[in-house]
């Protein structure tokens, strides 16, 4: 089967674990069927042998940039900010030293129905009803949950008009999935109000696109892809308190902290803070360590080296195709590509030839 069959099929929870759907129906429980629909895989892109020579040759090297490579990612220096600047400077770093300090700060939390639909699929014998009735309790939400199960990544499958319906064909695996995603593009569009709204809506645009590579490639080196969906989404979620923190200051000040600082403070903060947040959202704890050391080499050898060596890849990824700002990396000169062999890897070239057009397609259903 095709990778992106496969990832689609992961992420749709068409041919998981996850076994027939246990709905309980009249005091007792029947087995639902997940739409007896045939299932229609989602529209397949051109494999590089069936485009136009031109095409595919221009399609094939968007990991090959010209001019001088770089096998790891800039190491930013503290700016040197005067006068207001300055003043902004030391505000906002002592509201992260505080953040940091203070084991009571409020971070930015789960929403109540994502968090309790995620405890209650922790439980073995919960059913899919339960977490519908759940779910049905949030409109936006509800409304979500349809568009998802309504989207390309469903194409073939009639269209569900219920929560209880598109509850089954996300099955539990999904609903987890979609159930984190939400929670994070909630908190990180949300988190630095309108001063924060633009650098809120790249954070989001990055982990999305993170999640999608680190699924993908995941799948191509055999290795857990929604493990890896979950660590693309939530690595760098450590950057909203940063936001938070910045859009304080703005507020205070009326004065925007400059990008520079901005990033150079993500870079400093953002491992700490995205563990503190792991903690606090009770996710399993690998989560937080594999958060804490995410961009360290070092880590690479340790216990969940291969994701971390999945998010530095594809922190190179999601630069080479522009949803960060694009850097000029030697894909396979990394230090995680050799970690993870990725340069003998035949699976793993034909996703790098898919890829942009895949992440194109998965971006533009969510
Ligand atoms: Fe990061
Ligand atoms: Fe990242």
């Amino acid at each position: 089967m095709a990778f992106w069959a496969r990832i689609s099929d992961w992420w749709t929870g068409r041919g998981s674990d996850d076994g027939p759907v246990a709905i309980e129906a009249g005091g007792g429980t029947a087995v639902a069927e997940a739409e007896s629909v045939e299932v229609t895989p989602i529209p397949r892109v051109a494999v590089a042998s069936e485009r136009p020579a031109e095409e595919s040759s221009s399609a094939s090297c968007w990991w090959r940039p010209e001019g001088e490579l770089m096998v790891r990612g800039p190491r930013l220096d503290k700016p040197v900010l005067a006068g207001m600047a300055g003043e902004i400077e030391a505000g906002v770093l002592t509201a992260l030293e505080q953040a940091l300090g203070d084991p009571n700060i409020e971070l930015p939390h789960l929403p109540r129905i994502p968090q309790q639909v995620l405890m209650l699929s922790r439980g073995e014998a919960t059913s899919l009803r339960e977490i519908a009735r759940l779910i049905a309790q949030d409109q936006v939400l509800s409304a979500d949950l349809l568009r998802r199960a309504n989207s390309a990544a469903y194409g073939g499958l009639a269209k569900v008009t219920t929560v209880e319906s598109a509850v089954v064909r996300l099955g539990m695996r999904g609903i987890r999935a979609f159930m984190i995603s939400q929670s994070v593009k909630h908190v990180t569009l949300a988190v630095g109000g309108k001063a924060g709204r633009s650098r809120g809506e790249s954070l989001w645009r990055e982990s999305l696109a993170s999640a999608y590579v680190m699924a993908t490639v995941a799948d191509s080196i055999n290795s857990q892809s929604e493990d890896a969906f979950l660590a693309g989404l939530l690595h760098d979620i450590g950057k909203v308190v940063v936001l938070r923190c910045c859009c304080e200051v703005h507020t205070k000040t009326g004065q925007a902290v400059p990008d520079e600082l901005f990033d150079y403070l993500c870079q400093e903060y953002h491992e700490l803070m995205g563990e503190m947040i792991a903690e606090r959202w009770q996710l399993p704890p690998q989560v937080g360590a594999i958060i804490k050391d995410h961009h360290s080499e070092e880590g690479l050898t340790g216990e969940h080296g291969t994701q971390r060596a999945l998010i530095q890849m594809a922190d190179a990824v999601v630069s080479l195709l522009e949803y960060s700002p694009r850097l000029p990396y030697d894909l396979f000169g990394m230090p995680a590509s050799v970690f993870l062999d990725l340069e003998t890897n035949t699976r793993f070239q034909e996703t790098l030839v898919l890829l942009p057009e895949m992440l194109d397609l998965a971006m533009n259903s969510d």
